[in-house]
């Protein structure tokens, strides 16, 4: 379907992609993992035709369609929603607009032009072009009223669902998208996973989300060392497998039948629980399709994220009443009552991501609420990621000299000691004396980590944690959260982080709190919840 040849992508001196060859196949949806920085927006840009190859080609098979989910929100501004969509298929597009001109300019010789335009508009299905746009728009809840709407018109939320439609229209042959859920809610994510797991063509996606990665890919495509492997499977099976043969490659004394034995058991048990699974989608038949030569150790680095106790909390752990936050005016949350038990791991979550916010620098001390109260337990010790840590690092001093200033004790003082905390966090040698105030978004939350791992506090509360952090990191953090004993408040857009650390959804609205012990899923597909969700927000 789409193949690239010697391919070879230079910055400067950096060198991103060294002579990849590759192909994309119909019917497969690839995941494109690496670090940051490793090239994987610039070789989505590079197959989309946006950007050109220091050398290398790629081809695209002739009398295909490829389409990209677009990342400037703004793009499209003056033009009405529908035409937005019916843009997305631009060889389709261009025929209408020139029919539409030669009908405004008729005579006999346009006829017999217009004759042939129209036939291969029909070929196109172009009579059904704009019913099936409008479908596609209220299928992704954008009202009919809003068809002939300008797009500067449109919220936020309202123009990334159009861009969708966009990208989906008139079916494309490939369809690539660069990390097309971050500015998406629960509901378009879930829609999206789902359209994409039963489309049939080629995807080639960017992403961070493993909920998402898991839902649609049937490979991995690993972008490392200036090279791209295609691995089968979906996310979860790849860092699994490739976690189990890391260890085996390390078991020298284990026979090779024995590790192929448990590398096939691994993949027997994947299989059926992948087959298992609710969904029911035209994917799920490839990602029972594993093999064992497709597993390779894996290479990568993933940070080693413990979080201890100083000590075990009492019973109290927090008891709020009438709690209620004002911002410019509006109350953003109001009447929150909440006793949090021992070992709750609860997420935080409001269709207003103000009030999330605005809880955790109340309840951390750092801001008035407009009314109520809270009580922490005497026997608690809480530990703070906020949103913004930009106050944190405006200074020069270097990591060491950064992490020292949590330290308690002598020995907690010493270099040594504090090196290992942030190596723990992939701050090795020269790294760990770096500056503070260099560093990235994704290094600022992994210095704070390390903050955490030392202060030991027995409540965390953590408001977007996976904001900046890479796929590696996200999954040390959240595999440490399952583990941790002590009690958990949090929030995050991280589907599967929310999923598999919760056992408590808390919702804040300005009407009061809904408090359910559920998974965040049992909580978000509830048909009763949704409709009070619906309510507490009127
Ligand atoms: N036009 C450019 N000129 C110079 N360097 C660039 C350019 N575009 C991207 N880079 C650099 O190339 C690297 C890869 O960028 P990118 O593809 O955005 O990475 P990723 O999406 O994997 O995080 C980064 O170090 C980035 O700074
Ligand atoms: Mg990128």
């Amino acid at each position: 379907m789409l193949s690239v040849s010697n391919l070879s992508v230079q910055f400067g001196k950096r060198v991103l992609f060294d002579e990849v060859n590759t192909t994309f196949q119909s019917g497969n949806c690839y995941g494109v993992i690496g670090a940051n920085g490793a090239g994987k927006s610039t070789f989505l840009k590079i197959l989309a035709g946006q950007l050109e190859p220091t050398s290398g080609h790629v081809f695209l098979e002739p009398g295909r369609r490829l389409s990209v989910f677009e990342q400037n929100h703004n793009l499209y501004d003056e033009y009405p929603v529908l035409e937005t969509v019916l843009r997305g298929n631009k060889p389709l597009f261009e025929i209408k607009t020139k029919i539409d001109e030669l009908y405004a300019d008729y005579s006999d010789e346009n006829a017999e032009k217009i004759g042939e335009l129209q036939a291969q508009f029909e070929e196109m299905d172009g009579w059904n072009a704009e019913s099936s746009a409008a479908s596609m728009l209220s299928n992704l809840d954008i009202h009919e009223s809003l068809h002939y709407t300008q797009m500067k018109d449109l919220d936020g939320k309202q123009k990334v669902r159009v861009l969708l439609a966009q990208a989906l229209f008139g079916a494309p042959d490939v369809l690539i998208m660069d990390e097309p859920t971050n500015d998406l809610d629960y509901e378009t994510i879930m829609w999206l996973e789902n359209f994409i797991a039963n489309y049939d063509k080629c995807v080639i996606v960017v992403s961070h989300d493993r909920h998402f990665l898991d839902a649609v890919c049937t490979h991995v495509s690993d972008i490392d060392f200036g090279k791209i492997n295609h691995y089968s499977g979906n996310y979860t099976f790849w860092y699994e497998s490739s976690q189990l043969a890391a260890r085996q490659r390390s078991q020298q004394n284990k026979k090779a039948e024995e590790k192929k034995k448990e590398l096939q058991e691994f993949i027997a048990r994947f299989s059926a629980n992948v087959a298992k699974s609710k969904q029911a989608t035209s994917r799920k038949k490839m990602i029972e399709k594993l093999n064992i030569e497709d597993i390779k150790p894996s290479s990568r680095r993933y940070p080693a994220i413990i979080f201890d106790r100083n000590r075990e909390a009492g019973d109290q752990i927090l008891n709020i009443e009438k709690l209620k936050a004002v911002q410019d005016g509006v109350t953003i949350f109001d009447n929150i009552n909440l006793n949090l038990k021992k070992g709750d791991k609860v997420v935080v979550y409001s269709k207003d991501s103000r009030a999330v916010t605005a809880f955790y620098q109340i309840i951390s001390g750092h801001e008035q609420a407009s009314a109520g109260t809270y009580d922490w337990g005497i026997t608690t010790t809480q530990s703070y990621l906020p949103l913004d840590n930009s106050a944190f690092f405006n200074s020069d001093i270097s990591l060491v000299d950064w992490l020292r200033q949590w330290a308690t004790t002598e020995e907690e003082r010493e270099e040594v000691y504090l090196r290992g905390f942030l190596g723990k966090m992939i701050f090795s040698g020269e790294e760990a004396l770096k500056k503070c105030s260099v560093l990235s978004g994704g290094e600022k939350v992994r210095c704070m980590l390390s903050k955490m791992m030392m202060v030991r506090a027995n409540v965390l509360l953590l408001d977007e944690p996976t904001n900046h952090l890479d796929l590696e990191s996200i999954t040390a953090f959240n595999n440490s959260l399952k583990n941790f004993k002590g009690t958990v408040l949090f929030s995050t857009h991280d589907h599967a982080f929310a999923e598999t650390v919760a056992n408590r959804v808390v919702e804040l609205t300005p009407k009061g709190i809904i408090d359910r012990y559920a998974t965040f899923d049992e909580y978000m597909q509830d048909p009763a919840l949704k409709e009070l969700r619906a309510k507490m927000y009127q």
